[in-house]
């Protein structure tokens, strides 16, 4: 069986973009694969996080995991700090990694735009290589991630084939798994932009602990254009393909046949259909949520999940540190 991994990094709470881009994805994928889901904490560290809040943050996310479906009998659920060799591994790669390389990442540049070189922790400019360490300590196959995670899995890449050429073959090269559809959820107040808990207003972001009516809300007031007929072109109405994006993934249904039933008709039908299609699903994750917060199994599913993951990354930290020299016996 092929092995895959990913992670979601918490520092607010999960969008519509983390379910569509990412999330629903690894439910679709662990029955045939083997699969680990971490929530990536020390990654949200990169920025300042009030300590409160991003333990409620951490722990929703691992109740949402299992609410949308996530199934700690089928995968490996766990938080990425309780496996120490993720950061020891971390700082190897770090070694291993050219700053050119990091400077030149996107999400780097787009995160520190305007900032001064004082308020950017270093974190934020090494946060790929550990996120390389997260996926080569498992050997993945596979990285279910959306588009704006492709670049970090692509310089994962390119630092285990320097591994393996400087110190002989050691890590299975992953290959990025993006969706055909949905890999690229936009704000709804602004589709030429990324879905992001970042979002300065709330208008734009679907958050999946939204009250469902709020939701729909959202959906109702998202921009569109003038053209009045819906139709697939990101270039010129974006904000429509966007929803199409959206209900699309939801429900199955190709954007060309979805097109096609709205043939001659303007956005409102539309926007109920898709703000209906995003109600349902959130009132489906959130009752189980509710009942996952309630029942104390988040301890248990983690405690399990490390233990299960120790033992690879554990292996293969020992592996990587013999092959460079550090480890003496
Ligand atoms: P993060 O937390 O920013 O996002 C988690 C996942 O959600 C996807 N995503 C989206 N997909 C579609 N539309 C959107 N608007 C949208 N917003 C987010 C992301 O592409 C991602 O797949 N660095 C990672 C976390 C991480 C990781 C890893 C992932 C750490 N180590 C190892 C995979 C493997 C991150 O910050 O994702």
């Amino acid at each position: 069986m092929k092995r895959m991994l990913s992670g979601i990094k918490p520092t607010g709470e999960l969008t519509l973009g983390n379910y569509i881009g990412a999330l629903r994805n690894f439910v679709k994928y662990q029955d045939s694969y083997e699969l680990y889901v971490f929530v990536a904490n020390l990654h949200c560290v990169t920025v300042y996080q009030e300590p409160k809040e991003l333990r409620k943050n951490l722990k929703d996310a691992i109740a949402l995991y299992l609410a949308c479906g996530l199934d700690p009998e089928k995968c490996t659920i766990f938080l990425q700090s309780d496996v120490l060799e993720h950061a020891q591994l971390g700082w190897l790669m770090t070694c291993m990694t050219y700053m050119g390389e990091l400077g030149r990442m996107t999400q780097y540049k787009e995160k520190t735009k305007g900032a001064k070189d004082e308020s950017i922790s270093a974190g934020l400019f090494v946060y790929p290589s550990l996120m390389a360490a997260d996926i080569l300590l498992y050997d993945a196959d596979y990285v279910p991630v959306g588009e704006d995670q492709k670049q970090h899995v692509e310089i994962t890449r390119d630092l285990a084939q320097r591994f393996n050429n400087r110190y002989s073959e050691t890590f299975t090269l992953p290959e990025p798994l993006i969706p055909q559809v949905g890999a690229r959820i936009m704000s709804l107040t602004d589709p030429t932009k990324k879905m992001s808990k970042s979002e300065e207003s709330n208008k734009g972001c679907i958050y999946l602990t939204d009250d469902p009516a709020v939701a729909r809300k959202k959906i109702m007031g998202a921009v569109t254009d003038n053209y009045a007929h819906v139709n697939y072109d990101k270039e010129n109405q974006p904000g429509v393909s966007n929803l199409l994006e959206i209900l699309s993934s939801l429900t199955g249904e190709a954007i060309d046949s979805i097109v096609a039933r709205y043939e001659g008709k303007g956005y409102g039908d539309f926007k109920k259909e898709v703000g209906d299609a995003v109600a349902n699903e959130l009132t489906m994750i959130q009752n189980r949520y509710n009942d996952i917060l309630k029942s104390g199994m988040i301890e248990t599913v983690l405690k399990e999940g490390a233990e299960k993951a120790h033992r690879i990354a554990f292996r293969k930290l020992k592996k990587v540190q013999k092959k460079m020299g550090i480890d003496i016996f």
